[in-house]
């Protein structure tokens, strides 16, 4: 491993070798898995100006369909969304997919293979991003699977394959405009309750009304039928990039996944007295932001220390809190004050938290613990305080038999690139939240990852090498090929 870590670097990376339990025989070194175009370009099984270029050209080109001017923000619906959705779809149709949008805004391409009523294989990921994004979250799964169907087109195959394959752009799975993820995926497996239809972005515009705008009727009835029959398909596959350190601290360009943390949003409220910042003495104020300001860290000591912090309650057993010391991670990462002016004691204010783990008793003892914590902080303050549980989802395994199948066409790819290899795919756990455990209610689910530069994401300098996106592509066209 030639590259030096920050210490913030090597913590998290101590973290995420706790989440990981690494089914390679032995380590190799960083710089194994970094392809030298020389050596590789002239070879014609390897589909460079499919997989890597034109995967590249596209990823690129996704990445400035934005709604903001100077950096990536594409959220549900928006005009931008709207922008990417047709792009993707003639990108689809160049890979010789059938297309079509859904009332939920999921745009699928489709090709049906030799047999049109087999259970098919679905591929996915999400157009949507965060606010600032990087341009490989969640393109990376779409055009990775599309230029690898790009290729059966191109050299005839696709006739052959033995079910339907699909691909979907999921509309939402960031749930940057309404605190709820995966709206897209969600729906397809049937487990968005139609009270999701109702909720409000800031403008205070429904989901229905977004929908709405752009001609897609969604009606309690409509949102029942658009959950797939379980009979129709097989298994769900999902491409992303790492948005960890772990694969380029093993210098491993893809890993396989063999789970997803579960995760929980709250929407935190807290209204106190609103007054004049000269004139309230501190000893009468209830102010609602330094109230705010004590949940938060109350908030930061419970996710980074919950031993000390559960231990004497009894909700949790030894299991999970293990499990919580070394997976559970919190985040505050949008607060709000009205009406946030320098001279006014605030009147109200709202903050998300995001928190995770592996283990989903432990997060709920956790959520249990500190609802508790909160509400008496907020007494002592004489504030109210009201917390909304925005989104729930309980942590996934992936299938061992679809992930030894990804696991092996990751291998061929890697072989065919850099020729005899030692070591076997990795085996990892994803502490972001993916499609993938949506369609988890729906059919079985398998996901790979690819290497990311130092591990960033939700970030404009995330970055993922050319060749690592070849490497993707290969290893989906590889998964697809034993579908022939
Ligand atoms: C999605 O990127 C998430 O994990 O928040
Ligand atoms: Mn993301
Ligand atoms: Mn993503």
């Amino acid at each position: 491993m030639n590259t030096l870590y920050s210490f913030s670097q090597f913590k998290y990376l101590l973290l995420s070798l706790l989440l990981l339990q690494l089914s390679t025989s032995s380590s190799s070194s960083a710089s194994a898995y970094i392809f030298s175009d020389g050596e590789i370009s002239s070879r014609n099984d390897l589909f460079r100006e499919i997989l890597r270029d034109e995967a590249v050209g596209r990823l690129n080109e996704l990445g400035k369909v934005s709604d903001a001017d100077g950096y990536l923000e594409r959220t549900f619906m928006s005009p931008a969304s709207l922008r990417a959705g047709n792009l993707i779809r003639g990108w689809m149709e160049d890979a010789g997919l059938r297309t079509w949008v859904d009332q939920l805004g999921n745009l699928h391409g489709r090709v049906e293979g030799m047999n049109a009523s087999a259970e098919a294989l679905l591929i996915g990921s999400h157009l949507d991003t965060v606010v600032d994004a990087g341009i490989f979250d969640g393109s990376l799964g779409i055009i990775s699977a599309l230029s690898a169907l790009k290729v059966l087109n191109v050299n005839g195959t696709m006739g052959k394959l033995r079910r339907p394959i699909e691909v979907i752009a999921f509309s939402d799975e960031e749930g940057v405009r309404f605190h709820s993820t995966f709206l897209g995926s969600a729906a397809l497996a049937g487990v968005l309750p139609v009270t999701a239809l109702q909720i409000s972005d800031k403008s205070g515009m429904t989901v229905q009304d977004v929908l709405k705008e752009n001609s897609l009727e969604i009606t309690e009835e409509n949102l029942l039928q658009l959950k797939y029959d379980p009979g129709s398909v097989w298994g769900y596959v999902e491409v992303h990039i790492e948005q960890g350190p772990v694969l380029e601290w093993l210098g491993f360009p893809l890993g396989v996944v063999k789970g997803i943390a579960g995760q929980t949003r709250l929407k935190v409220t807290v209204r106190g007295s609103q007054g004049h910042a000269g004139t309230v003495p501190m000893s009468m104020r209830q102010d609602p932001l330094a109230a705010a300001a004590e949940l938060i860290v109350l908030l930061e000591s419970a996710c980074k220390n919950p031993k000390d912090f559960l231990s004497y309650d009894g909700h949790c057993n030894d299991i999970s809190l293990a499990s919580l010391s070394s997976t559970l991670v919190c985040t505050v990462g949008e607060i709000s004050t009205w009406p946030s002016a320098s001279n006014v004691i605030p009147g109200q204010v709202t903050f998300t938290v995001d928190l995770r783990a592996i283990d989903d008793m432990g997060r709920e003892a956790v959520i249990y613990e500190l609802s508790n914590q909160m509400y008496k902080i907020c007494e002592r303050r004489s504030v109210s305080c009201i917390i909304d549980r925005k989104h729930d989802a309980n942590a996934v395994v992936c299938d061992s038999e679809l992930s030894s199948q990804l696991k092996s066409a990751a291998y061929s790819a890697l072989r065919k690139m850099a020729g005899d290899i030692q070591d076997e795919t990795p085996a990892l756990m994803s502490g972001a939240g993916h499609d993938a455990m949506a369609m988890s209610h729906l059919t079985k689910v398998g996901m790979l990852f690819v290497r990311c530069r130092g591990g960033v994401s939700h970030s404009p300098a995330e970055h993922v090498l050319d060749e690592d996106v070849w490497a993707a592509g290969l290893a989906i066209l590889a998964f697809l090929e034993t579908q022939l």
